[in-house]
């Protein structure tokens, strides 16, 4: 695993996030609030994206939910709506923003972040790259518009295997900024990689002797799982993907009881589209990410939960927070977002 180093000059300007002033911040009293949202929506031609780790009731009034490649997919194709509400967290927005320019991109809550996206700051990672330019960098969606611009690849869960096969043999890899998406690909694709020494607050509270005692309890539930995850999780898992591909695993295997170890906010849609199956939650450790800032009881993320139908409301009603990115910034940025989207 790399030292992150920690200094030098960022070459790309960090991107510009416009306050929401508190003081049209009040939601007034008796609204109907999905009325009102489906309302602001029609006025301001805006589409509503959001994440499967969004709550239950965000999940229901959008007008897509998808995983992170689904999503940047389709704000790069919402060619007819003039704003896109983003329900998901920081990076995801931005991203979004990246792939529709002429799109006003709203972030319901401008402080839903992400521990990966802030384990790779940019200056760390020019700092590497000043002292390793003969890498070829491979950056999970995860990361900041300002770290995406000095990649040479973007990845999502649902297609960093085929991203890293892609790549020549003869080329050197380093990979931020998960360190377990990292590990795992490694074992996938057998290809040497250095790793970045970052993780997700959620998917590492997983505890994998515990997970095991579980299934012991429930012999016919599978265990499906996130890469985000540990490996000694992953090792013990029938099904590794993305939060699509353990929702399509969950609807379409024939098993009836599955342990579903990824954020909880997926088992909204799974209960809906897999309505007979029994989905159990992986037990947690409370640990030092309780004080990072996750969940200390649960598998819920604080960053996607920041989101909330209020604020949903207040972006649509007053076009805020915005997500703004400078132009030679978005262009670098676009770069390895397109050569990840163009992959057949
Ligand atoms: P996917 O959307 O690719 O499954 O990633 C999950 C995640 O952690 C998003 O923050
Ligand atoms: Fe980031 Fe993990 Fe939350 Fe996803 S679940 S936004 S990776 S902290």
């Amino acid at each position: 695993m790399v030292n992150a180093p920690s200094l030098v000059t960022n070459p790309f300007s960090p991107p510009l996030a416009v306050p929401h002033d508190p003081k049209f911040c009040a939601v007034p009293p008796g609204i109907d609030l999905l009325e009102a949202i489906v309302q602001l929506k029609k006025e301001r031609n805006a589409i509503l994206l959001a994440h499967y780790y969004q709550e239950g009731d965000i999940q229901d009034i959008a007008d897509f939910v998808g995983d992170s490649l689904e999503l940047s997919r389709r704000a790069r194709d919402a060619k007819d709506a003039s704003v896109i509400c983003f329900c998901g967290v920081h990076f995801m927005a931005e991203s979004a923003k990246c792939l529709a320019p002429d799109k006003i991109v709203i972030l319901p809550d401008l402080e839903a972040g992400c521990s990966l996206a802030e384990a790779c700051p940019p200056e760390a990672l020019a700092e590497w790259k000043r002292r390793h330019p003969d890498y070829t960098i491979v950056a999970y969606i995860n990361t900041s518009a300002a770290t995406k611009a000095l990649c040479d690849w973007i990845c999502t869960s649902s297609n960093a295997e085929k991203v890293i096969r892609a790549i020549p043999e003869n080329e050197k890899i380093l990979f931020v900024p998960d360190r377990h998406l990292g590990d795992y690909l490694i074992k996938k694709t057998g290809r040497k990689m250095e790793l970045w020494p970052g993780s997700c607050i959620v998917h590492e509270t997983f505890n994998a002797r515990k997970i095991v005692a579980l299934k012991t309890r429930h012999p016919g539930a599978k265990l499906i799982a996130h890469p985000e995850c540990d490996a000694s999780v992953l090792e013990h898992a029938e099904f590794v993907g993305s939060t699509s591909k353990l929702l399509e695993f969950v609807i379409t295997d024939p098993a009836a009881e599955f342990i579903v170890a990824t954020e909880r906010g997926i088992l909204h849609e799974m209960r809906k589209r897999a309505p007979g199956k029994i989905l159990l939650e992986p037990p947690v450790d409370t640990g030092p990410d309780a004080a990072k800032g996750a969940c200390a009881s649960c598998n819920e993320c604080p960053h996607m939960r920041r989101n909330t139908l209020e604020k949903v409301y207040l972006a649509l009603r007053d076009l805020q927070p915005r997500i703004e990115i400078g132009e030679e910034l978005r262009l670098a940025a676009l770069r390895p977002l397109e050569r990840m989207l163009s992959l057949k």
